[in-house]
């Protein structure tokens, strides 16, 4: 199937039918994908409740799209080429038919523990071939995927495992990272005491470190599949029935559950994919994001797939065992679509262009950046000395709501601007709102970006709960889906995004509510309250700034508290959310109505000693002088 828009004036055709059109244009598109039965409506929807339909009354299974479909020509193609963390470890290939087998095994052996259409799963495993096999079982059988990235602590999983209410978790005895060892089927162990949903769990062995096994409930992985029948009847799905779950944070509250479903995402991870990589038969196509991630989802897993990709899949790191070997694995594979983020730009700038120039990079067509605002510096750099000033950045903004690319250049079509997302997606209507909620005509004037049409892969609801759904992203301004990231436009209409403008902080591309760590911060033994902000960071594109008011009568060393504090946020929620600062306050700066004056705080971390702007609301403003003496710089 070929999607491929050929030059920037069929991108503009495309777009302006797309407006004009919608249900026509999206129809056309959706045509050339397998079908039990077509639909009845293209697409039903308002942004109040919300309610959004794609292809209703259509139905399908996404996995014979991606698999079955591909059988009969591309059968013996490399889907996927898996890279280990260790180099000297041996490299696997897996063709089509060898994933449909694999995955169909699966799928029977799920079906056999009684798991089925509707049933939610909990995929917690380290980036191998099986965790795309297990993904692409759950959805084979209709089963909800919740994937819970494998940095997450034992006490986050069980909140997601919960919140889904997961019959079935699929994990690994553990996993390797660089030199770091992670003992997920211990942290399952761990999660699953207080998990009553959860019935069985799949262990797969990748370290050999043989863990214990809980009769009645874990099964390994190889004992489940290897007398399965390697062809499986696909479950028929509707087009709106659930494909997964992926918790994401937010300003507020625990982590939600961002719903996709069947059809729309499936038309859209195909049409984004191939457009804004213009990614041709025959090329090697590498992300490196994980599986843990939407990026992951949507760009390792389904995009590449539906459209019959040969992707790379890496297990490892980018400085294990050196800065050079997301270069190497470049070479080594020929890779001719590079996808990564801005921090691991940024950290790999750091060590020098020895370690590039050992690679041979002329494969390389097109380099992509998601997850956080790429600096100028960083866009410089990775265009001039990885894309050799042959190869296009594209910086492509989106979100785990918006399930694909929303803005970004199309390959080597579209012109660039370093900094700038660039243009929208044919089908994505991208509008900038004022504090008011009007739509801001003029150019170069910052708003807030928002989306007044849907798109077939937009969110649907939040997992159990459809008024935080509403209330996170449709009330802000009605009729509009609101993103939560603050951003620009220039003249010729390339939008350039500044940055949240909500209480979550992107922290190398990972993504985290303030309160959510203030949450986990409270849990210690030592903490009162606590106040977090983001801060700019040259790696991290932000870090984490704690300031935690602590009672001194209950402790002596400074240091022993604040490890303390670090502890208690990687058990809540993972070493990934660590502060990078913490600061020890006697109080925190609050307005008299007992609101914290964040943006004091904000303004502290980022280094800022003096114009807090209008602080006349400030109960003491001693509190403010005591914590800039003491700011950790
Ligand atoms: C937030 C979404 C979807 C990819 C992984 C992150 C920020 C994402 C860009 C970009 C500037 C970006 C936004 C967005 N973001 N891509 N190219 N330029 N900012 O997904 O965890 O759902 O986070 O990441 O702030 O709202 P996510």
């Amino acid at each position: 199937m070929n999607l491929r828009i050929q030059s920037f004036t069929e991108y503009q055709q495309q777009y302006a039918k797309s407006v004009e059109s919608p249900e026509s244009f999206w129809s056309g598109i959706a045509e050339q994908f397998d079908w039990h039965k077509k639909w009845d409506k293209v697409l039903d929807w308002n942004f109040n409740d919300p309610s959004i339909n794609w292809f209703s009354g259509a139905q399908l299974n996404i996995t014979e799209n991606l698999l079955d479909r591909h059988l009969k020509d591309r059968g013996d193609q490399v889907a996927f080429y898996w890279e280990p963390n260790e180099p000297s470890e041996e490299a696997k290939t897996i063709t089509y038919r060898e994933l449909y087998q694999e995955v169909c095994k699966l799928s029977n052996g799920m079906r056999s523990l009684g798991v089925g259409k509707g049933d939610r799963v909990c995929i917690y495993m380290p980036m191998v071939l099986e965790s795309i096999v297990s993904i692409l079982a759950c959805a084979r059988i209709g089963a909800v995927h919740s994937i819970v990235f494998a940095g997450f602590s034992a006490t986050a999983l069980a909140d997601r495992i919960n919140d889904a209410q997961a019959k079935l978790v699929i994990t690994a005895d553990g996993l390797n990272r660089g030199t770091k060892r992670v003992e997920l089927k211990s942290m399952v162990d761990t999660a699953l005491e207080n998990c009553a949903s959860a019935e069985h769990c799949i262990v797969l062995d990748c370290v050999h470190s043989q863990p214990a096994m809980k009769p009645g409930r874990d099964i390994d992985y190889h004992e489940l599949i290897k007398d399965q029948s390697a062809d499986c009847t696909a479950e028929v799905m509707n087009a709106e029935d659930l494909l997964f779950i992926l918790y994401t944070s937010g300003s507020t509250g625990k982590p939600k559950g961002v719903v996709h479903t069947c059809g729309g995402y499936m038309v859209y991870t195909t049409y984004s994919f191939q457009n804004v990589f213009q990614y041709q038969e025959g090329d090697v196509f590498w992300c490196t994001a994980d599986i843990g991630w939407i990026t992951g989802h949507s760009y390792i897993v389904y995009g590449p797939l539906l459209s019959g990709a040969t992707s790379v899949v890496f297990e490892g790191i980018p400085t294990y065992p050196d800065c050079g070997r997301f270069w190497e694995v470049c070479e080594k594979y020929k890779v001719n679509q590079f996808y990564t983020a801005p921090t691991a730009i940024r950290a790999l700038m750091g060590e020098g262009l020895e370690v590039v120039n050992r690679s041979d990079l002329s494969s390389l067509k097109v380099i992509g950046s998601v997850g956080e605002p790429i600096n100028e510096e960083a866009w410089i750099w990775y265009h001039e000395n990885i894309g050799k000033k042959n190869c296009p950045v594209v910086d492509t903004w989106w979100q785990t709501e918006t399930g694909g690319i929303m803005l970004s250049g199309l390959g080597d079509l579209s012109p660039m601007n370093p900094t700038h997302a660039g243009y929208p997606l044919p089908g994505i209507q991208p509008v900038l709102l004022d504090a008011e909620g009007k739509e801001i005509e003029e150019n170069e004037v910052e708003g807030y970006l928002c989306v007044k049409f849907p798109w077939p892969s937009a969110i649907r609801t939040t997992y159990g709960d459809h008024d935080r759904c509403k209330n996170t992203y449709f009330s802000n301004y009605p009729g509009y889906y609101f993103t939560g990231d603050g951003a620009k436009r220039d003249s010729a209409g390339m939008y350039r995004i500044i940055g949240r403008v909500d209480d979550v902080i992107n922290v190398s591309g990972h993504r985290f509510g303030t309160a959510e760590i203030e949450d986990a911060i409270n849990t210690n033994e030592y903490a009162i309250e606590s106040a977090v902000v983001g801060y700019p960071h040259d790696v991290k594109g932000q870090g984490i700034y704690a300031y935690v008011v602590v009672d001194p009568a209950k402790f002596e060393k400074e240091d022993l508290v604040k490890t303390s504090l670090i502890d208690s946020v990687s058990e809540s929620i993972g070493r990934i959310a660590k502060p990078d600062k913490i600061q020890l306050v006697a109080g925190l700066p609050k307005t008299r109505s007992g609101k914290i004056m964040r943006r004091i705080l904000r303004k502290i971390a980022e280094g800022e000693i003096q114009n807090f702007g209008d602080t006349s609301t400030l109960l003491d403003p001693s509190v403010v002088e005591t914590i800039v003496q003491n700011a950790v710089k």
